[in-house]
């Protein structure tokens, strides 16, 4: 599907769409479908938010289907909701062409209306060959009515950002057969097109470095490890120091030798979630030209169980010099991390460096799916990450970080070792990050585990990918480090 903009309606929509605000009167903006009020009372719809009313009523001869959509108190976020619930409804309804009656509806609401429409509009199909006809898409245009001067701008910017959150779910769902290290590199070459500087590292290139926990992970796996990062930069120099992303980008995570149980491990093609978000977040800011420069890092691996594969008590030398006794091969994100962090830090000194990983399952067990978990050295780059994930619905939960957390990470034998006690296992998951945060660099870690994947539809999203993160880290650098 396709937004349009239009000053008028085009004579193919054969499907009208009337936003509503809570409790407003239908009469005035649907005079002529004097049906639509009676629809409204009978069905007791009274504007809440996402909430929808079809009918049919005849114009000019003509059957047109008419659809009111709840936007409740009209905040961004409801236009949203009511965006996407109009298009879950119309995908595959036989509807081709749709249009938004954007009279008395702002720019900005209307803008977010097709946002929420877009992103709800996303699915993968590609290994679908024997979908029923009644299943396929027809909802080809969307197109929004408006005569503001503004909306145009107001929608590209939008796009751009849809366009990032597509990127991010097409990555998380594709299957680790299709998407792994070098794929998922090849997978972002196109960005180069939008003016991003693409740089690779190898396995060779990696060695020479001493990324000994990067490659611990890797050793198991045939799927060669990559270091990708990707660097937008629309200051034209005038920010020197990035603003630093780093996501995990485990393409498939069985466990290793600490291998998980059979039930669900498909999951675990989306443990590269983390790395999937950077991925979009560059799309969507270079694709909207935002005046900041970020670089952002995945760190791509394959955690398999093999011959070559880590065992539990190895111990590997991190490319910062410590040395981590590798307990449960299944806390592999955090050797993955710390590597790609270390790396980042040394090659772009950035003064803020923020990671995102589906890091533990403990996440999930704390916050649901409702929130990703923060960690933070910094409460100004926290405070800034709440708020971003407030305005955006990417929310976001404060988590401590501290000295007797971090002890439980000492080792008798090595630096560190990768796993603590039992309890507080995404805290202590964040302690071991931050022991690779050099002196000075502000620094954020997002444990995303429990929100990369929906099991059923959301806000404006279809069960499966969400695309979480993009919204966030591109609010959080709209707000803040755009110049
Ligand atoms: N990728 C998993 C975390 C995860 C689990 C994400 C379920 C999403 C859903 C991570 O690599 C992992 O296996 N973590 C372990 C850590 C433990 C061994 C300390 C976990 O959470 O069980
Ligand atoms: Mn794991
Ligand atoms: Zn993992």
């Amino acid at each position: 599907m396709k937004i349009a903009l239009s000053a008028s309606r085009p004579a193919e929509a054969g499907c009208l769409i009337f936003p509503i605000a809570k409790d407003a009167a239908i009469a005035p903006a649907i005079a002529a479908h004097a049906l639509a009020a009676d629809a409204a009372a009978a069905s007791r719809f009274g504007g809440e938010t996402g909430a929808i009313v079809e009918l049919f009523v005849t114009e000019g001869g003509q059957t047109v289907r008419v659809l009111l959509v709840g936007t409740g108190e009209g905040k961004p976020a409801d236009h949203e909701r009511a965006g996407a619930a109009a298009v879950a409804r119309l995908l595959t309804s036989g509807v081709t062409q749709a249009v938004v009656d954007g009279t008395g509806v702002d720019a900005e609401s209307l803008a977010h209306f097709g946002l929420g429409a877009l992103l709800r509009s996303w699915r993968i199909d590609t290994y679908r060959t024997k979908l029923p006809e009644k299943a396929k898409p027809t909802l080809e245009t969307l197109t929004l009515q408006s005569d503001a001067a503004d909306l145009p701008a107001l929608w590209a910017d939008k796009e751009a950002l849809a366009q990032g959150v597509a990127f991010t779910r097409e990555l998380v769902s594709e299957p680790a057969n299709i998407l792994y290290p070098e794929s998922f590199v090849e997978r972002c070459r196109p960005l180069a097109d939008l003016g991003v500087e693409i740089t690779v590292l190898d396995e060779v290139q990696m060695e020479k470095l001493g990324m000994g926990a990067l490659l611990g992970v890797a050793q198991g796996s045939v799927r060669k490890p990559r270091l990708l990062a990707l660097r937008w930069d629309g200051t034209g120099g005038a920010q020197e120091t990035p603003l630093v992303l780093v996501g995990k980008g485990v393409t498939f995570d069985t466990g290793g030798i600490s291998i998980k149980p059979a039930a669900g491990m498909e999951d675990m093609k989306w443990d590269m979630g983390g790395a999937g978000a950077v991925a979009g977040t560059m799309k969507a800011l270079a694709a909207r030209k935002a005046k900041a420069h970020v670089v952002g890092i995945c760190g791509l691996v394959e955690n398999m169980p093999d011959g070559n594969a880590q065992r539990p008590g190895d111990i590997v030398t991190t490319m910062s010099g410590q040395t981590v006794e590798v307990l449960n091969t299944d806390a592999e994100g955090r050797l993955v991390l710390c590597d790609a962090v270390w790396w980042a830090q040394q090659t772009w000194k950035p003064e803020t460096l923020i990671d995102l990983a589906t890091l533990t399952g403990a996440m999930i067990v704390a916050l649901g799916h409702e929130h990703a978990g923060l960690f933070s050295n910094d409460d100004e780059l926290a405070d800034r990450l709440l708020a971003a994930g407030r305005a955006t619905g990417d929310t976001l939960w404060r988590f401590p970080v501290s000295e007797a957390y971090d002890k439980m990470l000492d080792s008798p034998i090595a630096d560190i070792k990768n796993i603590g006690p039992r309890f507080a296992g995404s805290i202590t998951a964040a302690q071991f990050i931050k022991r690779f945060v050099q002196d000075g660099v502000k620094w954020a870690h997002l444990d995303i585990a429990g929100t990369v994947w929906a099991d059923k539809p959301g806000a404006t999203w279809d069960k499966g990918a969400t695309g979480y993160g993009v919204r966030l880290l591109d609010q959080l650098i709209r707000d803040h480090y755009q110049a």
